[in-house]
């Protein structure tokens, strides 16, 4: 369980004192999940494909990383400003120290098979296919002609003619796997369609990009998109959309203090179904004007009963950081989470801080508590990392939260933005014993 931090004997950690005056102004980054197949696109075409407002993530530099070792140029313009470029190809693999750091390097699968008739992506780390797989990617790959083997821990997908158009129909909503095969669609011959797809505004994103490189994409945003397979695509200029994920934590945060918070560039219209659970716990995101919003509460919150889905609906990517608010809702809470096994890990370290959580199949029971307490914690991963960060702000006394590295791979400057409104936040490298 413990990530070892450049040395083998240690690990990071950040230490919140809690219960500060927290006030001001965040400003909401690009979305992670946005950033990270729309840079995958450079791998469909010899042009540049220039993104905007690209966050300053571990999992970006991951994928940066990989994009460079296939081959890509990627150069710096400017803050979140990047051009990427296929120069050459050097190599049409993703080893598995990129890909076990992050699931999402799978994304390159779509595009190099398509592009190259070749793919050799590792399996992700931890998950034997047919569990928590990446399966829907491969059948849909097969579908469209490729071959697909396992071989030594590897994906090797091949399509020496190319891939040709066809109609898939996801057994489960996947979005890298929507996303995934999108890209490799854009360059097949002849028509895909693809049933029971993701409706995430980051797929609805890619799409947009993959359109103005000359892809022919219809019905992107709904269950349903229709691919018209092009020759060849171009480069262009894309600005990534704000991430919804960070907005959101971020709304519990300001919730939690009293809506001293304001919160700049936030994507109001992607959080529609968490507004209304917000809402229904005393909760209002107010617009101010232009992608800005101010949050407001009544003094005595109301529990509430959430339920995960896909979108529209409540993000799995929320649920965590909702229990944070929760635990010190007065009254019985419930939140089920339909997307993901064993995604309460973060249920025990919330106990640990005090709070009162049983967990019961998918569903855990929040009794509302006083207050937290200080104490010391792991973040277990990326989503829960954030609410421990908030359990941590709100709680009585000192709380460290050990691995934290996790956290970096999706907040851009967490301690920068929490530090410009008051919080009193430091990291730190530990020492641990074998
Ligand atoms: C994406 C998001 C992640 C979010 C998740 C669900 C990115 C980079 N990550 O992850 O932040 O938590 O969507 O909203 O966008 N499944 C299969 N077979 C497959 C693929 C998925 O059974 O081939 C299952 C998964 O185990 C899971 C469910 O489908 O139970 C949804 O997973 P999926 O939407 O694919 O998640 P990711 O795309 O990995």
């Amino acid at each position: 369980m413990v990530k070892l931090v450049e040395e083998i004997n240690t690990v990071e950690y950040l230490e919140i004192e809690g219960q500060k005056d927290l006030k001001g102004e965040i400003e909401i980054s690009g979305a992670k999940n946005s950033a990270l197949p729309n840079m995958a696109t450079a791998l469909l075409t010899d042009e540049p494909v220039i993104l905007n407002n690209l966050p300053d993530l571990l999992d970006v530099k991951t994928m940066i990383k990989l994009l460079e070792h296939i081959g890509v140029s990627i150069n710096k313009i400017n803050e979140g400003k990047y051009i990427f470029k296929l120069d050459n190809v050097n190599s049409l693999e993703a080893p598995y120290e990129l890909v076990n750091r992050m699931r999402a390097s799978i994304l390159v699968l779509g595009p190099m098979v398509a592009r190259f008739g070749y793919a050799k992506v590792a399996l992700p780390g931890g998950c034997a296919i047919g569990t928590r797989p990446v399966d829907l990617h491969l059948k849909a790959l097969e579908k469209m002609g490729a071959e697909i083997s396992l071989e030594h821990g590897y994906i090797i997908a091949r399509a020496p003619k190319g891939l040709k158009g066809a109609e898939i129909n996801f057994e489960k909503i996947t979005v890298t796997g929507t996303e995934n095969i999108l890209m490799a669609a854009v360059l097949a011959e002849g028509t895909t369609i693809l049933n029971n797809c993701a409706m995430e505004p980051e797929v609805v994103d890619l799409a947009k990009l993959l359109k103005k490189m000359g892809a022919y994409i219809e019905g992107e945003g709904s269950s349903r998109i229709v691919v018209r397979g092009v020759k060849r695509l171009k480069g262009t200029n894309h600005t990534i959309i704000p991430d919804r994920i960070e907005a959101g934590t971020f709304a519990v945060l300001s919730a939690l203090f009293d809506g001293n918070i304001r919160l700049k560039n936030y994507p109001y219209k992607y959080l529609d179904f968490v507004h209304q659970k917000l809402k229904e716990i005393g909760i209002d995101v107010i617009p101010l004007g232009k992608d800005e919003v101010v949050i407001r509460r009544d003094k005595q919150l109301k529990p509430v009963d959430i339920e995960t889905k896909e979108y529209p609906y409540f993000p799995t990517d929320l649920q965590a950081q909702f229990m944070t608010l929760l635990s010190i809702v007065d009254g019985l809470s419930t939140i089920t989470e339909n997307i993901f096994e064993n995604r309460f890990m973060h249920v025990q370290e919330l106990d640990r801080l005090g709070a009162n959580i049983k967990v019961k199949g998918k569903t855990a029971f929040i009794k509302g508590v006083k207050k937290l307490k200080g104490a010391e914690v792991q973040a277990t991963d990326l989503r829960a990392s954030a609410a421990m960060v908030l359990a941590g702000l709100i709680a009585e006394g000192k709380t460290k939260i050990y691995n934290v590295y996790h956290l970096d791979r999706g907040y851009e400057r967490i301690e920068e933005k929490l530090k410009n409104i008051g919080a009193v936040i430091k990291r730190g490298v530990e020492f641990i014993e074998d």
